[in-house]
């Protein structure tokens, strides 16, 4: 090999430290070339049209009902494919909900079901250490579904990785500035800002974000601080601020739906405290189900302390999401029926399966519910999407019970 193409490694600075920043820049450097042509920027991400039959499931009337509508000129007006296939526009179901809604009065909670009077605000927490157990995949898909279902969502990502807001189209290091994220509207001194100005819209109609970036770490190092500085500053205390932040907006939302970090620091105690129920993602496999029970007893007693000190935590409902499930492997069908014999019924019925449209949609920052039709097959893309629908309406189901639905 030449000099000319000897690897850049030589000229490497010697200090550990000057590696690591040097590896850090040029890294950063090509990642925002790279999500620039691979990744369309929240600017440009744009939510697909939906075929007749998705909008009259997420609706609740007939296919056939529809057809008639649009046949008699009523409600929005869909586009026509050369085939004579029906499609809406998210801006055009929402229409559709209100026209149900106002021509079939005694229906229209269930063509509008916002949050009414005396309903209240639902924080759903997606929680467990053991990273990669599909928190961020679960949090995204049910905030998309709800959306579509007609709920006003906050998608909350708490993770300092912020795979969330990747997925929302944001890049952490680029799009999300000094005191975007949650940490502004949770943090202790004067910086403080309201927790309107850290929630921003995204192209999934329905959807706003509270995005994420390594600055929520300062909160994991402020806290201890700010404990001892307390009866100097006074304020909230730190396990109450996220949910106080929260409360600042609720008149905004129907459900909060938070993303947790893969542990159970301050920031995660602080979603425990503001959740009203809580969903604990399970990839089935013997590694993952020991580190829950870990989980699961840190929690617990993390809890404890909480509640001790005078935190709230009456959960409406705590439900284990198995996850990635292949359901044709046998080791992994024998810990979902472990899972059943231990939890009962606090375990989802439906299981989210393991699929490659589902890892695809997350590789290309697209979600199943933003692929047009035809991006991956259509059996496997039906299959992912059953699945995580099947998941979704449980929780769904969830909700609305609290509401009394
Ligand atoms: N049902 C599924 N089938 C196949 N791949 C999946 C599925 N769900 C999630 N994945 C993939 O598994 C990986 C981990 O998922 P995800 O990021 O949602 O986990 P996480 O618990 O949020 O991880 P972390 O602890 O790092 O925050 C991702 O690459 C994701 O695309
Ligand atoms: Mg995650």
């Amino acid at each position: 090999m030449s000099a000319a193409s000897a690897p850049p490694s030589n000229d490497l600075p010697h200090s550990a430290l000057q590696r690591l920043s040097r590896h850090a820049s040029v890294l950063s450097g090509q990642m925002q070339a790279l999500s620039a042509t691979l990744f369309p920027p929240a600017s440009k991400k744009a939510l697909r049209s939906f075929s007749s039959g998705e909008v009259a499931r997420f609706v609740g009337v007939s296919d056939g009902y529809l057809r008639q509508l649009s046949l008699d000129g009523l409600g929005p007006v869909p586009a026509l494919s050369n085939g004579g296939r029906r499609s809406y526009t998210p801006s055009q179901i929402d229409e559709l909900r209100h026209y149900l809604a106002a021509s079939r009065p005694k229906d229209a909670l269930s063509f509008l079901p916002h949050r009414r009077p005396g309903d209240k605000l639902q924080v759903v927490a997606v929680a467990n250490f053991k990273g990669g157990s599909a928190k961020t995949t679960t949090a995204l898909y049910l905030a998309q579904f709800l959306a579509l279902e007609g709920h006003r969502v906050l998608a909350i990502d708490l993770d300092p990785q912020a795979s969330l807001s990747s997925m929302f189209g944001y890049q952490p290091e680029f799009d999300v500035g000094e005191g975007e994220t949650l940490y502004g509207a949770i943090r202790y001194d004067e910086a403080r800002r309201p927790m309107a100005a850290v929630v921003r819209p995204t192209y999934f109609s329905g959807v706003s974000l509270v995005p994420a970036n390594l600055e929520l770490m300062e909160f994991e190092h402020q806290t201890p601080r700010a404990m001892v500085d307390r009866p100097l500053r006074g304020g909230e205390l730190f396990f109450r601020r996220v949910a106080s932040a929260i409360a600042e907006v609720e008149s905004d939302f129907d459900v909060v739906v938070i993303d947790c970090p893969p542990q159970l620091g301050y920031l995660t105690m602080g979603a425990l405290n503001a959740a009203t129920a809580m969903l604990v993602t399970i990839h089935p496999q013997m590694v993952d189900v020991a580190s829950m029970s870990q989980f699961l007893l840190m929690t617990s007693d993390v809890m404890g302390v909480i509640e001790e000190a005078g935190g709230r935590l009456d959960y409406d409902f705590l439900r284990f999401v198995v996850t990635r499930h292949d359901p044709n492997d046998v080791p992994e069908t024998q810990i979902v029926a472990l899972l059943r014999n231990l939890f009962g019924g606090d375990v989802l019925g439906a299981t989210v399966w393991k699929s490659t449209a589902i890892a695809n949609a997350g590789l290309t920052k697209q979600s199943l519910y933003e692929l047009e039709k035809g991006a991956v097959g259509r059996a496997a893309y039906e299959r992912a999407l059953d699945s995580v629908n099947g998941a979704n309406v449980e929780v769904l189901n969830l909700l609305k019970a609290v509401w009394g639905r």
